[in-house]
């Protein structure tokens, strides 16, 4: 780094990691007349597995150090940012492409894939949101279900992969069942499929578990794509910043679907992502915290014979076959966001798991 790029970054508090760290807990603090979470009135939002806890102090810090600079362009943060990812997975600038959010990602692999005729693999249920770009391209949607322990049945799934397949879609762990599958199984898995295809693997709830990206992987094979974001565990949901890892080669056809490679991100997004980088404190606390509520709302949900999924991430999916009540009813007239049914057989829902406060509330309102 030149030593002027340096001070410069010092002066945005990017360059420092010495910054007051608040009690996290005391940070799900409520945003007044914004979305009013906690707030008397406001809803709780357990519903798109934000972090409540987030952004990280670091992050707010650099956000409000840069608002000086919003009149220009973002030219200078992207390349910091994309230095400092590399750093940290142990790759090189050439394998990062960075973006509004994975969903921009999800979307740009979809695109790419589109470029030929075909079809596309995943399982059901998985987060689809980007499907609907694909279909919309003329791919046809092929959806294979997970097993009975909510598991991928990557057997299936190799069986299914068809001459026209484009892109198999992976998300470990799987959104919204919070099932991860062993690394083992899935480097297997990737090795055959990608003999024939292009995979795409999406990380966004991997920091939440112990297991490593795949992205040493990804950096070696060029059908390979692993995406991940700043939305979960860092807390910068609004911000919008994402980035894939893959083969210097496959970065480059997917960074030619953007008008302004890396360009995407706000000078803003980008300081926040790089400081909460730093952050690790942030990381582990939000961990630590979610790991307890999670065991909270798990317990309870034993005691009230309601089945679920052990989960790797921040929401739990859990069945509400033999539930009495009317559990949406009961979520609503208590002011609490949750999601739907994603399984019709055995009534499969998922929330995401807030704060302890929230949990309670969350369990009081379905008791
Ligand atoms: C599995 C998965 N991938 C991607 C996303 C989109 O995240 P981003 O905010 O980075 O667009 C989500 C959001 O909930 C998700 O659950």
């Amino acid at each position: 780094m030149h030593t002027n790029r340096r001070n410069w970054l010092k002066q945005l508090g990017l360059g420092v990691a010495a910054i007051g760290v608040a009690p996290l807990e005391t940070l799900a603090a409520p945003v007044p007349g914004l979305f009013r979470d906690g707030m008397p009135g406001g809803p709780i939002r357990l519903r798109s597995n934000e972090n409540p806890y987030g952004p990280s102090p670091m992050a707010k810090t650099a956000i409000a150090n840069v608002a000086n600079i919003t009149n220009r362009y973002n030219w200078e943060l992207p390349s910091e940012l994309i230095t400092t990812l590399a750093q940290k997975y142990r790759i090189n600038n050439d394998n990062i492409l960075l973006a509004a959010g994975s969903t921009e990602l999800l979307d740009l692999t979809a695109r790419f894939a589109a470029l030929q005729e075909g079809s596309f693999l995943m399982a059901n249920p998985t987060y689809d949101y980007w499907t609907v770009v694909a279909e919309r391209l003329g791919l046809k949607k092929i959806a294979v279900p997970v097993m009975a322990n909510k598991q991928y049945d990557l057997p299936a799934m190799l069986n299914a992969i068809r001459s026209d397949t484009r892109l198999i879609y992976l998300c470990n762990p799987n959104n919204p069942t919070g099932a991860i599958c062993n690394r083992d199984a899935l480097v297997k898995f990737i090795q055959e499929a990608t003999q024939k295809t292009l995979v795409l693997v999406d990380e966004a709830y991997i920091d939440f578990t112990d297991q490593p990206s795949l992205c040493d992987l990804a950096i070696e094979n060029k059908n390979l794509v692993v995406v991940k974001t700043f939305s979960k565990i860092y807390g910068l949901a609004g911000a919008r910043v994402g980035y894939a890892l893959a083969h210097a080669d496959t970065i480059v056809q997917l960074s030619q679907l953007q008008s302004w490679p890396n360009g995407a991100i706000s000078v803003i997004s980008t300081a926040a992502a790089l400081a909460s980088l730093k952050d690790t404190t942030f990381v582990n606390d939000t961990r630590t915290l979610i790991e307890k509520a999670k065991k909270y709302t798990t317990s309870q949900f034993e005691r009230l014979k309601i089945p679920y999924i052990p989960s790797s991430s921040n929401f739990l999916y859990f069945s509400l076959a033999n539930y009495k009540k009317d559990f949406f009813a009961q979520l609503k007239s208590n002011n609490i966001l949750g999601t739907r049914i994603y399984e019709e057989q055995g009534r499969w829902s998922r929330i995401t798991v807030g704060t302890m406060q929230e949990m309670e509330r969350f369990i009081n309102a379905i008791d």
